[in-house]
């Protein structure tokens, strides 16, 4: 299953091309097929001799892969052999040994290792082999190869193979794969920058086992994090208490508390040239304390709260000339006039307000609807939409208002 957060868009009217050779995982090159589908991108997909031994071609068809090729001489074939060369990007998932030699050499004997040779775009392999097969030299020197030659490289699992092996060989996570893809169907416009982002909640425990906290699921910054690394940039994302998948592409640093994430921004932001801070961070917080749990004995519980620090003022406030701000502005009422005070205050390039107290915006939905504005008076009211695509016009925004 690919997790919602990962479904961007953008992609409508992109075409991808499928290589899908003889291995166990090959069923999974169907739930790929489908996920691409799901996003409106064209699927066409190759299959080898042996790869029809696992899946079939109609289930491929059944989908809508299309243009679908099996073997060279195949009667009844409309399309030109080497039709998928058309495709904005190449995908052999699962790649067996062979086909991975054969790419590493430019063999070209069966119909994928011709349109492989003949494919002038980006091309992404995700092999499948019994670990053994995977640690051999020759397939080691050939896996290499392909990396010197700037194909994209998706690194098998480790884990129990199904011929009773275990190490590395398990084909990478289906949703790896996808994103990898859309990677490369995404224009580049961000490489080079570095961009920190804060997401999720963050919990301030009063006794060992209960906790302080807010109902972020960390979803909007999730879409941002993974939009910035699809369009070329080299991502942080420190993340509150989430269960939230992230792609291998972003470096993840889990937090727990308020100090917590701060000290980890307050690390990692100078070598950033943009941070973007999406948490909903606890203002406040309890008293440390060291009771395993408060025993209820009739009598009011109370607390007297601290401040915490305000990550996003405290980094902001001090920010080089080189590096931007995005804050985000949580707000139950006056919109406009809070997100205005809190971009002045807060010293940020750009604010994204959300309305939390309305259905279908704000906390632990998959939409939302926002306010931007930025520090020379651009202001924009975006209707509500999934956060994937608040996400992607974000970084729109920045890249068109960036010198
Ligand atoms: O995670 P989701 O379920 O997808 O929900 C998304 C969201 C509603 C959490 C998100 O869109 C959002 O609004 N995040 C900011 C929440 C918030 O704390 O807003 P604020 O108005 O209280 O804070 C303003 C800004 O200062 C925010 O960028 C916040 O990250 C930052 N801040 C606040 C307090 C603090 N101690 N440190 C901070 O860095």
């Amino acid at each position: 299953m690919i997790p919602d957060h990962y479904l961007f868009d953008t992609f409508h009217g992109k075409r991808i091309h499928l290589g899908v050779t003889g291995s166990i995982a090959a069923y999974k090159a169907l739930d790929l097929t489908r996920a691409f589908l799901r996003l409106h991108i064209q699927v066409g997909a190759t299959l080898t001799d042996a790869a029809r031994k696992f899946v079939t071609d109609l289930s491929f068809g059944a989908l809508g892969a299309d243009p679908l090729f099996t073997d060279m001489f195949a009667e009844g074939m409309n399309y030109d052999h080497l039709e998928p060369a058309v495709a904005d990007a190449f995908v052999v998932a699962p790649a067996t040994a062979n086909i991975v030699a054969k790419m590493a050499n430019g063999l070209a004997d069966d119909l994928l290792s011709c349109q492989l040779l003949a494919y002038p775009g980006p091309v992404l392999v995700a092999p499948a082999m019994n670990p053994r097969m995977w640690q051999a030299p020759a397939t080691q020197h050939n896996w290499k190869t392909l990396g010197e030659r700037g194909v994209g490289r998706i690194e098998p699992d480790c884990g129990n193979v199904a011929c009773g092996d275990t190490g590395q060989g398990r084909l990478a996570p289906v949703d790896e794969i996808f994103i990898r893809t859309l990677a490369a169907l995404s224009p580049q416009d961000l490489r080079g920058k570095k961009v920190m982002l804060t997401l999720g909640p963050t919990r301030e425990y009063f006794d060992r086992v209960r906790f302080w906290s807010n109902p972020s699921t960390g979803i909007m910054g999730a879409c941002l994090a993974i939009a910035a690394a699809l369009r070329g940039a080299e991502v942080t994302a420190i993340t509150g208490p989430v269960e939230l998948a992230l792609p291998a592409m972003i470096r993840r640093i889990p937090v727990v508390s308020a100090r917590e994430m701060f000290e980890a921004a307050a690390d990692v932001f100078p070598s950033q040239d943009i941070g973007c801070f999406t948490a909903a961070v606890a203002d406040f917080r309890p008293p440390a304390c060291d009771i395993g749990k408060f025993k209820k004995g009739g009598a009011p519980l109370a607390l007297t709260f601290e401040p915490n620090p305000d990550i996003l003022a405290t980094l902001s406030g001090s920010k080089r000339q080189d590096q931007q701000t995005i804050g985000f502005a949580a707000e139950a009422q006056n919109l406009e006039a809070n997100a205005s005070s809190k971009l002045a205050r807060k010293n940020l390039d750009l604010i994204v307000a959300n309305p939390v107290d309305e259905p279908g915006a704000g906390f632990a939905s998959k939409t939302n609807r926002v306010l931007v504005m930025d520090r020379h008076g651009r202001q924009e009211s975006w209707p509500q939409l999934p956060k994937t695509e608040i996400a992607w016009r974000i970084w729109d925004w920045i890249l068109m208002n960036t010198p």
